[in-house]
């Protein structure tokens, strides 16, 4: 039996070793050496504390209830210092606690930045060059009235264009709603709210979404994209149009672009063309066009007597594969990161 000890000199041992065995533990920086420490201080057979608790029986027996509170007490803070120690231990170790300090030289973390999607991108070209070309940006609504998107364009109420099939009509007001929507088809509907609401000239273009139920192949997709584009001033003629989609074609693909006409029907446009372009080699169809149609300008409240003007309406998604050299146009709506970064 270890010498007669007092109770305070019991308690101050206690505590004295409480402050060593806490140290050690929160100093021990890996498993071996915690557990080291663990086997020092609260070992079964010869730890420290154990061998504390020796002195326990040479106590007087009045002194014995509380020197048996207090190396309690110190047992359990042990306890919990180990346990805390070896939470921290198991945690990942990071570049600040490695180095107690912080470290600027550590390179930052690389935030990646998203990129312009190249239909959106194609859109900010057109804007910018047919700016340059005197044109401005009108906009108007993607759900329509059948006015705008069919009657206004001098597309009567029989035509196959308003088929169902061929339209995403909408379901809204119900039947007794006075007037059918329906998702836009074409952006001829904003030369109709532009001409309604000023007086000539007009000198605008207009970039935005269409639909169609098409099934989405290489070249087709159920939303798309067209810019439009009017001009209705005095003596405006076909050699205008042709001039302008030139002039358009050569800043945008960047060379020497061939404009070529070919006849067509548009309700809206007499005569009407559908507009091929050729970009070193082939060509490729990029929309119509034509001489705004006398019974268009009087719809909106025009001379056709004293204003002529030409229209034309070309595929986004058409001049932006052309030029990038895509082969299908759902990849641009897939958003497939490795395919958008690219741009
Ligand atoms: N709106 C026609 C279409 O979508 C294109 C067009 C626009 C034709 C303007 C002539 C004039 O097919």
């Amino acid at each position: 039996m270890a010498g007669a000890v007092g109770l305070a000199e019991f308690l101050s041992r206690v505590d004295a070793l409480r402050q060593e065995a806490v140290a050690a533990f929160h100093a021990a920086s890996d498993t071996e050496s915690l557990e080291k420490a663990r086997i020092a201080y609260l070992g079964a057979k010869s730890g420290r504390l154990r061998a504390l608790q020796k002195n326990l029986a040479g106590l007087d027996r009045a002194d014995k209830p509380q020197a048996g509170q207090g190396f309690n007490r110190v047992k359990r803070d042990l306890d919990a210092a180990l346990e805390a120690a070896s939470k921290r231990i198991a945690q990942p170790v990071t570049a600040e606690r490695s180095a107690g300090i912080f470290d600027p030289t550590v390179p930052g973390k690389q935030l990646s930045l998203g990129t312009i999607h190249p239909v959106t991108q194609t859109m900010l070209d057109v804007a910018e060059i047919m700016g340059r070309l005197g044109f401005t940006v009108a906009e108007g609504p993607e759900v329509e009235d059948e006015w705008h998107n069919f009657g206004a364009l001098n597309i009567p109420r029989s035509h196959p264009a308003r088929d169902p099939l061929d339209n995403f009509y909408l379901a809204v007001g119900g039947k007794s709603s006075p007037r059918q929507m329906l998702l836009r088809s074409q952006t001829s509907t904003v030369q109709i709210r532009v001409m309604e609401r000023t007086r000539p000239p007009v000198r605008i273009i207009s970039l935005g979404r269409v639909y169609r139920p098409d099934t989405a192949d290489a070249t087709h997709y159920p939303m798309f994209h067209q810019i439009e584009g009017l001009l209705v001033d005095q003596r405006v003629t076909m050699a205008d149009l042709k001039s302008v989609l030139r002039l358009f074609a050569m800043s945008y693909f960047g060379g020497d672009v061939h404009i070529r006409f070919r006849p067509s029907f548009f309700p809206f446009t007499e005569p009407s063309v559908e507009v091929d372009m050729s970009w070193h080699e082939g060509w490729i169809e990029m929309g119509g066009a034509g001489m705004v149609d006398p019974h268009v300008l009087q719809a909106v409240g025009y001379d056709p007597e004293d204003v002529t003007g030409f229209a034309f309406g070309l595929g986004v998604e058409r001049i932006c594969m052309r030029r990038y050299g895509l082969t299908d146009i759902r990849h641009l709506y897939e958003n497939d990161v490795r395919f958008l970064q690219q741009f």
